[in-house]
């Protein structure tokens, strides 16, 4: 049988920044996608990294005083680090100051430019650093200082220079097509609908070289121009998968690339321009793009001239890494813009984590380790209010399953709790500490079935809160090759001993 191979990217960071929320967002997703998808089998190849060239970066390594290449070797470790607090399981990180991508680079340009999609020119036009992007005449705005404006609140500067341009106007028809064929191709349905009525307006070809600045990859054969950044950071996901080496056994088991994870900023790059490089160079476009939206700072916009980027280090430290990620993915629909607010982290902590999931494992492993002497219990034949509680837990796998492949995070959180509920509803109603004096057997039932319930959800939940979802499997004594979903029908061992419990999700 084929294996199933899953390759999933975040957008590689720029390096002028240092970490925060907005990056940790979409890594998260990403991390959690991997984690599910390694669980259920699949053989995952999941990349992050740092964009680190172009005149951006340049310009902020001016400012910090150091040459380029150590400024961008200090940033991008900070992501790292991120990466590390955070917990992200990537496989890979790529910078694009790497050899292995600026062979990347190089070989695709060339590729590029026998098939005749290159044709040197001359750019004037508007250019936003910040964006690192173009701008036409109509898309600009002039503020009353005489600034002039991006629609994205970028300032613009009018540039003339020699460029190499990409053939982009030519593949209108060929776009609108492919996204025609691939209805699964963008996502969510409102962005998808933006990127297709922007093509149908027509492309312009694409200034793709750069002449007023060195920090970036030379074009072969031409060192006057280096490669405009944004055909380099895209080119990250095919190094990454070992390109140019076409016939290796990794390229063809992971390209094309199963998601893209973006945020919503940068759609256009991903969703248009991407796909046309690729099919320009006889490779295929990405299997899907999925764009996230945008967190604001209690109702503010957040941005580093305003003072309140918020850094998820200092969150981790505070709240805890799972309470963290749980929060990210469960307060806001993924897909729509969301707010972050202290208060509803400490609720949703309190509320979900504490009462509702934390409760739970906490009274049913007390009692199993007070009542049942530290052993799983044997139980009697299951009635169906029990078998009742175990199906739901099972049937979350197929639920989560569809839910992650729609990147719908918040639903399948809401379903898990749902499970949850349902357990705690079914505690109550069977009261074991009542049963402790009537019925001793029918005890150790009801306490078996709950256990066994939140065993599933513990190996189902993995993904999201790794830390604690393992401590709880620790204290059920499940053991560490029996925790991905093959062994989600296998259930709990009798007779096996049990952990003294500890509070796994405290309040705030
Ligand atoms: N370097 C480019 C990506 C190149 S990918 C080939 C870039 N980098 S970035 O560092 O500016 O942004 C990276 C990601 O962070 C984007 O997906 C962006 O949407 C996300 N976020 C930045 N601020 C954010 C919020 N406030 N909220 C959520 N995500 C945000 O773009």
């Amino acid at each position: 049988m084929k294996e199933a191979n899953y390759y999933i990217t975040t957008p590689i960071y720029y390096v002028n920044d240092q970490p925060h929320i907005g990056h940790a967002y979409t890594t998260l997703a990403c991390d959690v996608l991997a984690r599910f998808k390694r669980l259920d089998g699949y053989n995952v190849l999941f990349a992050t990294g740092t964009d680190e060239h172009g005149q951006k970066i340049q310009k902020s390594a001016q400012l910090s005083g150091l040459a380029p290449q150590d400024f961008t070797d200090k940033v991008s470790e900070t992501f790292r680090e991120l990466a590390s607090v955070m917990n992200f399981s990537y496989d890979d990180f790529i910078r694009t100051t790497e050899n292995r991508h600026v062979e990347a680079c190089q070989f695709l340009w060339k590729k590029l430019e026998k098939n005749n999609q290159i044709y040197l020119g001359s750019y004037s036009g508007w250019y936003a650093i910040r964006d690192e992007a173009f701008y036409n005449d109509n898309e600009i705005k002039t503020l009353s200082n005489g600034q002039k404006i991006a629609p994205t609140g970028a300032e613009v500067h009018w540039v003339e220079e020699p460029s190499y341009f990409f053939r982009l106007s030519e593949w209108k028809d060929r776009l609108l097509k492919f996204y025609d064929e691939n209805p699964n191709f963008l996502a969510p349905e409102s962005r998808r609908n933006e990127v297709i009525s922007f093509v149908k307006n027509g492309l312009q070809d694409l200034s793709v070289s750069r002449t007023s600045f060195t920090w970036g990859i030379q074009i072969p054969q031409d060192s006057k121009h280096v490669m405009y950044v944004w055909l380099d950071a895209l080119t990250n996901y095919l190094t990454v998968a070992g390109y140019p080496n076409l016939s290796s056994p990794k390229f063809q088991q992971f390209w094309p690339a199963d998601l893209h994870m973006v945020g919503k900023d940068i759609i256009r790059f991903h969703a248009v321009f991407w796909p046309a490089f690729l099919m320009a160079a006889d490779l295929l476009p990405p299997k899907r793009v999925f764009a996230h939206g945008w967190w604001t700072n209690e109702g503010q916009k957040i941005s580093k001239s305003l003072g309140n980027t918020i850094n998820p280090l200092d969150l981790v430290q505070k709240f805890g890494v799972d309470q963290v990620r749980y929060f990210l993915l469960r307060e806001v629909p993924f897909g729509q813009d969301g707010d972050f607010a202290v208060k509803s982290l400490i609720q949703r902590n309190n509320s979900d984590l504490a009462n509702d999931f934390g409760n739970l494992v906490q009274r049913v492993s007390t009692m199993i380790y007070r009542e049942c002497s530290k052993q799983i219990p044997q139980p009697e034949t299951l009635q169906d209010q029990d078998l009742l509680i175990i199906k739901s837990a099972t049937q979350l796998y197929s639920l989560l399953k569809k839910e992650y492949d729609q990147q719908a995070f918040h639903k399948g959180l809401e379903q898990t709790w749902n499970v949850v509920s349902q357990i705690n509803r079914y505690i109550d109603e069977q009261a074991p500490w009542n049963l402790k004096k009537v019925n001793k057997k029918r005890m150790e039932t009801v306490l078996y079935t709950a256990a066994e319930a939140i065993r599933q959800i513990a190996i189902l939940t993995q993904p999201i809160m790794p830390k604690s979802c393992n401590l709880i499997l620790d204290q059920l004594g499940c053991k560490q090759n029996e925790r991905t979903f093959k062994y989600l029908e296998i259930s709990l061992k009798i007779g096996q001993n049990i952990n003294n419990p500890i509070g796994i999700f405290p309040r705030i």
